[in-house]
């Protein structure tokens, strides 16, 4: 009986000493433009991305270029970011006209599969981590969602995948113009800041991840999507519900994470929580925050205006 798809296919990959061949075992995943499948040689496992070109677009070609180029240079050992899948090579076959991008391959479910039995914070504090260092190598992801958000309970880390529309804007370089292109998913896109064209892109781009990451952690925690999805039948729905600030409040058992989704989901975002200090706030606990509310101790090393407003939050 033939097996499905790629299943057997061997791919080669690496030069001299480093050169692997690696089989393909199962599929993990089907998206719009390829598949995700996992990969062996001897013990050791592999994610393989498998990309269709040749139809593609200049526009989908330059983002598929992006993807590689992007996640070959922040999963250099010396980049330091965590939670990213490492990246090995990529491999082009043109008589198909298909792309094989090999990574490493994590183990877990995604935050879309994952139940409720799992520490929830440490898997808010993990992402909010991998974003804070994301943006601090100048790099938006402008795709943050459940599905692309993999728990690994064997190392107790977040990680983030799918960088088709990553977008890195160094400071003193050329905006490139993927940045520009209007992309990411409906429900989890800021289509209000999107909009603000009168603002340069690279002072938008973070915010707009912080806005995804408040939608993701909202459904992470309450269950839900934060607005009524029941009356969305376009992204111009969604733009009038978060113009209109038609987004729930989150009021989970956890103060902290409910201040940290509240600030995230403020419609202005040039006054939304950036990652290092949503990051910051999801290590403290609230006692910290009652401690200082009673008894006047600067327990945290907050700044007095971060204090201030996480101190409202809490409160309420
Ligand atoms: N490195 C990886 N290890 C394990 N699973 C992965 C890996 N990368 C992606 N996946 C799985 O494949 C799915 C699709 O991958 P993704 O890169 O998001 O493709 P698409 O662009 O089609 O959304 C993810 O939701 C995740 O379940
Ligand atoms: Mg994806």
């Amino acid at each position: 009986m033939p097996k499905p798809g790629l299943i057997g296919k061997s791919i080669s990959f690496g030069i001299g000493k480093n050169r692997q061949t690696i089989s393909i075992v199962e599929k993990i995943a089907k998206g719009c433009f390829g598949s995700v499948w996992k990969a062996c040689h001897k013990d050791q496992t592999y994610a393989v991305k498998v990309v269709g070109y040749a139809k593609m677009d200049e526009r989908d070609k330059k983002l598929l270029a992006n993807e590689v180029n992007c996640l070959r240079e922040i999963t250099q050992p010396a980049s330091g970011i965590p939670g990213i899948p490492r990246y090995y090579d990529r491999y082009i076959d043109n008589d198909n006209g298909k792309l094989y991008i090999i990574m490493q391959y994590i183990p877990g479910k995604t935050l879309k599969e994952l139940g409720d039995d799992v520490d929830k914070l440490a898997v808010t504090r993990s992402l909010l981590q991998i974003v804070k260092k994301l943006h601090k190598a100048h790099i938006a992801h402008r795709d943050i969602k459940p599905s692309n958000i993999i728990w690994c309970a064997e190392e107790q880390q977040a990680y983030l995948v799918d960088f088709g529309f990553a977008c890195q804007i160094k400071p003193n370089e050329p905006i490139p113009d993927i940045a520009e292109f209007p992309v990411g998913t409906p429900y989890y896109t800021d289509y209000v800041t999107r909009k603000l064209d009168k603002i340069r892109i690279e002072k938008r781009l973070k915010p707009m991840d912080m806005w995804s990451v408040g939608v993701t952690l909202y459904e992470f925690w309450v269950g839900k999507l934060p607005f009524n999805t029941a009356c969305i039948d376009s992204a111009d729905d969604i733009f009038t519900i978060q113009k209109r600030n038609k987004i729930y409040t989150a009021r989970t058992k956890n103060k902290i994470i409910n201040a940290i989704i509240n600030e995230l989901l403020s419609n202005n975002a040039f006054c939304r929580g950036k990652a290092r200090q949503m990051s910051y706030w999801s290590y403290l606990e609230t006692s910290d925050i009652l401690d200082v509310l009673s008894e006047d101790l600067f327990v945290c090393k907050l700044p007095p205006e971060q204090l201030e407003k996480l101190i409202k939050y809490v409160k309420r």
